[in-house]
Formats: structure tokens, sequence, C-alpha cells
């Protein structure tokens, strides 16, 4: 059995706009395995973004428990949760957020320079993650002079320099054509397997959805 890196039980999660309570998550339980991907998938509103949020620990349930490597969320001061996300979580959205002014290599080498590391080791990890995400000949292009597929996989390559434990990905590939959209997933799937890493993903993409080893279906 592969270890179980989050767990959720009994999650809900409700937003209010004034007098009314919209719930969007109600008793959800989910495993997330080491090494698995699992796709969420929903209606626009069903509340995928909601739940990658809380399991990213950007924003908190209502009810329920969450833990992460068997320990109850509960019991994490908030020190602890953000070395979490620092530390285990890499992030990657529909729109890439990569820094215009910073060529490809300089926006991959920011977490790394956050965490402490020296420049020259940020930059030899950086060009690692270039280099596997297929982009080695393109590290001192601006985010303008990529395009859009090639500008995911630097946000790819951003979130995995860190070595996550889990990437949580939210429409990642929701901006890109068919195409392109495959090629971005099929780097991102590789990397995640390779690593035996885990990987939760929103998609609207069924097909890609297809290809995780468990769903979360939100309605
Ligand atoms: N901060 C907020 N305050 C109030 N309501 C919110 C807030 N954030 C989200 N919602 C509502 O919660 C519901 C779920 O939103 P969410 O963004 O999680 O959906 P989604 O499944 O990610 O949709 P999409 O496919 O369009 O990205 C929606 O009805 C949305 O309007
Ligand atoms: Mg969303």
């Amino acid at each position: 059995m592969p270890d179980t890196i989050i767990r959720l039980e009994n999650i809900s999660k409700s937003y209010s706009q004034g007098d009314t309570v919209i719930p969007v998550i109600e008793n959800l339980n989910a495993t997330i395995q080491e090494g698995k991907f699992i796709s969420v998938i929903g209606p626009s509103g069903s509340g995928k973004s909601t739940l990658l949020n809380v399991i990213g620990l950007i924003d908190t349930a209502d009810s329920g428990d969450i833990f992460f490597f068997d320990e109850n969320l509960k019991d994490i001061n908030y020190v602890q949760q953000n070395l979490i996300r620092r530390d285990k979580i890499g992030f990657v959205y529909q729109s890439n957020n990569l820094f215009s002014d910073f060529t490809a290599i300089e926006n991959v080498t920011i977490p790394q320079l956050l965490l402490g590391a020296n420049k020259k080791d940020a930059y030899n990890l950086a060009f690692k993650c270039l280099d596997i995400l297929g982009l080695s000949a393109r590290i001192n292009h601006l985010p303008k002079d990529l395009s859009g597929g090639e500008q995911q996989r630097v946000a790819i390559a951003r979130a995995i320099i860190n070595e996550p434990k889990i990437i949580i990905a939210d429409e990642p590939t929701g901006n890109l054509d068919k195409n392109t959209s495959n090629d971005v997933f099929e780097h991102l799937i590789n990397f995640v397997y390779s690593q035996k890493i885990s990987l939760i993903m929103a998609t609207h993409n069924l097909d890609l959805a297809r290809k995780s080893d468990h769903q979360i279906k939100l309605v």
C-alpha cells in the first residue's frame, strides 16, 4: 500500500453571501496517496478551486478533519502549516503568474532563493527542472517570448524545484489548446510518476481526468 499523504474526513465548506449560506463542499471524504494522480472534476462553481485551496492550506474548511502525513491539521499550528505549504506543496494555476521581467530560469530559481539556497545552486537546480520539462533551450527567454504551453511548463518547473510531496494544480492546462494541453500534462504526469509525488488536479478536461488513479467528483 502506498503511503497516505493527505486524508480528508467529512470536509464541509460554505460561503456566506449576505444572509444566505451557499454550501460548496458537503461531507467530502478522500485519500491522497503517494505517487498517485487524483483529478477533481465537476461543473463550474462546484467547488473544485475551493477544495484545492483547502487542501493547499490557503483556505480552511468549516468542519471535518484533514490529516497531513497522519497528523490532524487541528494539531498543527499556523507556523507549521506555513512550513508544510512551503516545503511539501507545489502549486500550478491556470494562469502561470510568472514574473514578466524575469527569465524562465530566474522565475524557477525563486522558490529556492526563498528557502535560502545560494544563487549558483538554485540556478543549477532550476536548469535541471527546466531540462526535465523540455525547456533547456529556452532558459533565458522572458515569459512573453515563450508560448503558452512553454510558460505553463516553466510554472511547473517552479512548482517542482523545492521537491514537494504533492502538486496542487488548478486547471493547469485550462488556457491551452488541446495538443499543447496534452503536451504540458504529459510533462507533468511523467514527472509526478517518476518522482512518486502526488498530483491533485482540477480540470474540465475529461480526457485528462480519465487518466487519473482516482476522481473526486463535485456537483
Ligand atoms: N470568497 C468567496 N465568497 C463567496 N462565494 C465564493 C467565494 N469563492 C467561491 N465562491 C463560490 O463558491 C462556489 C465554488 O467556487 P469554486 O471557485 O470553488 O468553483 P470551481 O468548481 O473551481 O469553478 P470553475 O470551474 O469555474 O473554476 C461558487 O459558487 C463560487 O461563486
Ligand atoms: Mg476553479
